[in-house]
């Protein structure tokens, strides 16, 4: 079987690609050696996390907030296996989704661990051993990452556990120890933190979601000690030993040795990053160059050192998201199909999908100052914005950031309910290279949270009108 690409991994990256080299009239396969398609997004990542934040958000507000809003219930109660099932549907309805999607646009998918044989050659191997060797004019790599382990701490995804086992425990458990304060920990230990366990949460670094904005990361975690979380900073973790149902979890100082502590648990949740999965992929043997962390070099283009074969995604560097991953799927299939392919690197936004939600694109003061660059920051609260008032929103802030000289935007940092949504206008902006002056005088529809990024706005190159 002869194709013009082959996207070896399925995932945002993967299928994405596939999908946009088909509607660019390229004869498309895609490889993938689990039984859906998806990738890490779609079946233990986004999707099924976003399920679980979701329900344990609803059943917060049923728990705490009804009442201040005027609505008598009585006390509501989880029904674990329940929203287990809710979890799993939404994952059942996006991977058959994918599954149209390959099908609508002619794409052949072949099921089975793919390797690389060489340039223009990849070998799919089916569960039952038997192999196919398909020919291409290209290869599309994609595919994405795998849990990072922590040395000494042995995961087995039912008391110690990944990301992966953690969105399928079998009880909410009474305590949650989370290794990691990146986003992963967060998001996780807010449900389980939701849902009535007690959540401690050990981070290596001083702050909390080490690469966001200080100020957001403050606040940020100011809010979530509301919200029951416990935070040991500045600390690690070196060792779990199973006593009976307990776990006694050794945490010690960052920085040395001193002063262990013991801390009782019935569930660990590593969550230290993500490293890239080039497993069985017979990458060394077809001659492509791996960087010094395990990922797949490639060029502005996402061409390897091999001609021919593309890589995209988790596998490469950047940041480890899907929207990433999709927009670099695109790109290549773009270039691929001779067009000019493009991911602006400096407008991604991140977002933290806890209530409320921290979202940010571009540039964080911390960043600005390392760099030497002279701007203004802007900020309003979401406790002087009428709709965040009317929803009791009112925790949390926008933050802008721009150029002293020429008022660009620089970065946009949002922490409050609805960020996640808000922080696209930022986007758009800095897309286009608008200004702070620009946001702020763009008509805002009345009453709405995102008044508040216009306020912030205002706030960079003159005044709010609010404050
Ligand atoms: P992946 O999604 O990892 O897909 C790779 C695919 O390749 C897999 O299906 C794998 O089976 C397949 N594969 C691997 N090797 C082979 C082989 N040799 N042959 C055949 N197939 C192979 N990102 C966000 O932007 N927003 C979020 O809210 C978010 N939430 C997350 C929550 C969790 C719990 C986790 C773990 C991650 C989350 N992420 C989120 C990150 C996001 O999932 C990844 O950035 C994204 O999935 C990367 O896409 P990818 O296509 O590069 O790789
Ligand atoms: P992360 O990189 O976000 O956070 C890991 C945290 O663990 C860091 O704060 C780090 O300092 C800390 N750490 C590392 N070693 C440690 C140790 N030994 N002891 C204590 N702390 C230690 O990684 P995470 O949360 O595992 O997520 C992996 C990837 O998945 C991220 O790159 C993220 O982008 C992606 N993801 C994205 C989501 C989103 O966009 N909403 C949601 C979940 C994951």
């Amino acid at each position: 079987m002869s194709y013009d690409l082959i996207v070896i991994g399925t995932g945002p990256g993967g299928y994405v690609c596939a999908i946009k080299a088909a509607q660019l009239g390229l004869k498309v396969a895609v490889v993938e050696k689990n039984k859906t398609f998806g990738g890490t997004c779609l079946n233990i990542g986004c999707i099924p996390s976003k399920a679980l934040l979701h329900a344990s958000e609803m059943f917060e507000q049923a728990n705490h907030n009804f009442e201040k809003l005027g609505i008598k219930t009585s006390k509501p109660k989880v029904d674990w296996k329940a929203m287990q099932a809710h979890k799993d549907s939404v994952i059942n309805g996006n991977v058959s989704g994918i599954e149209y999607l390959f099908k609508k646009n002619k794409i052949e998918a072949h099921i089975g661990l793919g390797r690389v044989l060489a340039a223009g050659k990849v070998e799919v191997q089916a569960e039952d051993g038997s192999t196919t060797i398909l020919e291409t004019k290209n290869i599309v790599i994609a595919t994405g990452s795998d849990v990072m382990p922590l040395p000494g701490i042995e995961i087995d995804e039912k008391t110690i556990v990944s990301s992966t086992g953690a969105l399928e425990l079998e009880k909410v458990p009474s305590r949650l120890l989370v290794v990691g304060a990146g986003v992963i920990g967060l998001e996780l230990g807010s449900v389980y933190a939701r849902l009535g366990s007690k959540v401690t949460v050990v981070e290596f670094m001083d702050k909390i979601l080490g690469p966001m904005d200080a100020d957001v990361s403050k606040q940020f975690q100011r809010m979530l000690k509301k919200q029951g979380l416990q935070f040991k900073l500045s600390s690690k973790v070196t060792g779990a030993v199973k006593k009976g149902k307990t776990l006694e979890v050794t945490v010690e100082p960052a920085a040395g040795e001193a002063a262990a502590e013991t801390i009782e648990t019935d569930v660990v949740l590593v969550a230290i990053g993500r490293r890239p999965y080039t497993s069985g992929l017979g990458l060394a043997e077809a001659g492509v160059a791996l960087d010094d962390r395990g990922r797949v070099v490639t060029d502005a283009h996402y061409k390897t050192n091999v001609d021919g074969i593309y890589a995209i995604g988790d596998v490469i560097a950047g940041p480890m998201l899907a929207h990433k991953a999709e927009d670099e799927g695109v790109a290549v299939a773009e270039i691929l199909a001779g067009q000019a392919g493009h991911v602006n690197y400096e407008v991604i936004p991140g977002v933290v999908y806890t209530a409320p939600e921290v979202a940010s694109v571009g540039k964080t003061e911390e960043e600005l100052k390392a760099a030497g660059i002279k701007y203004k920051a802007g900020k309003f609260p979401f406790s002087a914005n009428g709709r965040a008032k009317a929803m009791l929103e009112t925790d949390g802030f926008v933050k802008v950031l721009a150029d002293a000289e020429t008022d660009r935007v620089l970065g946009v940092h949002i922490v409050g309910f609805g960020a996640g949504e808000m922080i696209h206008e930022a986007c758009v902006l800095m897309e286009f290279g608008g200004s702070s002056e620009d946001l702020g005088r763009t008509c805002h529809a009345h009453p709405t949270m995102s008044e508040a990024v216009k306020e912030a706005a205002l706030a960079t190159f003159a005044k709010p009108i609010h404050m």
